[in-house]
């Protein structure tokens, strides 16, 4: 499985994603490649946000060695799944995409754990530390959801 998760600054949310099923793979032994990305170019080549960085450290899981990238349409090729963390995302994905854009590969990350609501992380960029937290406890699950589904499929 190639999995890659995408937000719009990718130095939020898709970063805690991409860490979090780093982790999860790791622990678990499986040969998946994951990586994120995010839909604008503001923070290209940065690290995750702060906050990202240390909520995840507190969980164990260190996410300083990623490196902001915004996605481009040869990624719907790379990868076999690609996680749009939000509804505006996915959106974008689609407008970079153009003729590559394959619906069977691209989902919104929150359906994989609420089918069908069409639901989005809520982008914590806006708000103070303790929406990290909230944020990465829905990724954590969201995570560990697309594990269980993909884990046997291999
Ligand atoms: P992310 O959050 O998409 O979860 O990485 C954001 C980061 C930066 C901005 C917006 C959202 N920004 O406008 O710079």
């Amino acid at each position: 499985m190639k999995i890659l998760f995408v937000c719009l600054g990718n130095i939020c949310r898709s970063p805690i994603a991409d860490g979090v099923m780093r982790h999860l793979v790791k622990v678990e032994n499986l040969p998946w490649t994951i990586d994120s990305a995010g839909t604008e170019s503001f923070h290209v080549g940065e690290a995750p946000h702060q906050h990202s960085q240390s909520v995840c450290l507190e969980k164990g899981i260190d996410i300083s060695g990623l490196r902001a990238r915004k996605f481009t349409h040869s990624d719907i090729d790379h990868f076999d799944r690609v996680y749009a963390m939000s509804a505006d995302v996915f959106q974008e994905i689609k407008e970079i995409s153009g003729k590559k854009y394959d619906p069977a590969k691209v989902e919104l990350f929150l359906n994989e754990l609420y089918p069908g609501q069409n639901l989005s992380v809520k982008d914590p960029w806006y708000g103070e530390r303790e929406g990290y937290y909230e944020v990465f406890d829905q990724i954590s699950l969201g995570c560990e959801t697309i594990l269980k589904k993909y884990r046997n499929k291999v």
